[in-house]
């Protein structure tokens, strides 16, 4: 791209204030600023599209358990980007080089290496937005964690979530037998099953869930890959099969709304009795485990073993408060992405 085609002033979000409880608009301020300059060993990227996911709502709050850094008041947050480099002063970085990196919410970023930034290789996947599934997170917790595979029978819990709609085709991809997802509605019922790639699946307002797991496994599960916590998470420890393994990898009903879901009852003596494993983990991919995943989805998607089940979101960095509020409230399914330079 020439020096002229780049903008002298460009968009980011910043977190001005807090949410209380529920996040709005006045939470956020759209500022206009001056397209930054890289300096030395920096590079400027053009970004193309961002990841939205319920963990950025954890880290507007004062505190968080996460192990990751939480938003600053007046910052433009952190999260997870890809763009194209356009300028560069630094020979590890030249210009056209495709990368993940952490300066989103904004339309242009310098960024420099050391600083999280992984080099992609753009022709492995049909399109950008694809190098913002969360495969590695996915790929952790079904295979190292709970080392799913042939015969299994496996529950995710918020299974129409960026890393549910992944674990449960990982799953499948790897020989399980029987992969079941629970969701919040009809409409997400229907897209697991026919986007998602499910065997089954139930929507947890339609009563227990334990009775609806009984229902659909009726010789109990083998794997849990918990995203949910709270009565998801002790529904499967009670249907579970002795020895059955679980991959514990979020607790949304504790982290959104401000429910006691991240601590669930646990029924020890069961666990005790059923020799349950249970291994809570948390994924910082490396530039290896990201080029891995991308060369793993590469393959399924190719021999149609996975879909990239996702919501594309228009509308750049005017619209991504407004994109993020209605990923909190529930109305996307399957990886969101957010388009920043369209
Ligand atoms: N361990 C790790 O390394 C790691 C890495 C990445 C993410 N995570 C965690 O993994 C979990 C899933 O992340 P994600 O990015 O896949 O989520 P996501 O895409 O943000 O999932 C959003 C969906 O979660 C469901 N949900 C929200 N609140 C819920 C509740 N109270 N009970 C049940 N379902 C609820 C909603 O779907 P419904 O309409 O179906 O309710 C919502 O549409 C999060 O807890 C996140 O923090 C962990």
């Amino acid at each position: 791209m020439s020096a002229e085609a780049i903008p002298t002033t460009s968009r980011e979000l910043r977190l001005v204030s807090r949410p209380a409880d529920r996040l709005t608009q006045e939470n956020f301020e759209l500022v206009e600023v001056p397209t930054p300059t890289p300096g030395d060993g920096e590079v400027l990227v053009r970004n193309e599209w961002m990841f939205l996911g319920s963990v950025y709502r954890d880290l507007m709050n004062e505190e968080t358990a996460l192990p990751i850094p939480n938003y600053e008041i007046g910052k433009t947050p952190w999260c997870t980007t890809v763009g194209t480099v356009v300028v560069s002063h630094n020979e590890e970085l030249p210009v056209g080089t495709f990368v993940l990196h952490y300066e989103g919410w904004r339309e242009w970023a310098v960024v420099s290496p050391g600083f999280g930034v992984k080099k992609l290789d753009r022709s492995l996947l049909p399109g950008a937005e694809y190098y913002l599934a969360n495969g590695p997170t996915a790929w952790r917790g079904i295979v190292e964690m709970a080392g799913a595979g042939e015969g299994d029978i496996v529950f995710v819990s918020g299974a129409t979530g960026a890393v549910g709609t992944l674990a449960g085709q990982i799953a499948k991809a790897r020989g399980a037998k029987l992969v079941i997802g629970s969701t919040g509605s009809k409409e997400k019922v229907d897209f697991l099953l026919n986007e998602a790639g499910f065997d089954a699946a139930f929507d947890y307002h339609d009563g227990p869930v334990l009775d609806q797991l009984r229902a659909l496994a009726p010789d109990g599960i083998t794997v849990c890959f918990d995203n949910v916590g709270g009565d998801q998470f002790e529904a499967a420890v009670e249907h579970a099969q002795p020895g059955a393994r679980f991959a514990l990898c979020g607790a949304l009903s504790g982290q959104i709304g401000g429910t006691d879901g991240d601590h669930p009852r646990l029924a020890l003596m069961r666990a005790i009795a059923k020799q349950l494993t249970f291994r809570g983990f948390a994924t910082f991919d490396t530039e290896e485990q990201l080029a891995a995943w991308n060369q793993q989805f590469s393959t399924w998607l190719k021999e149609d073993k996975i879909s990239f089940a996702h919501t594309v979101v228009k509308g750049g960095v005017p619209f991504a408060a407004e994109a993020f509020i209605g990923l909190l409230d529930k109305k996307y399914a399957g990886t969101v992405v957010l388009q920043l330079n369209d």
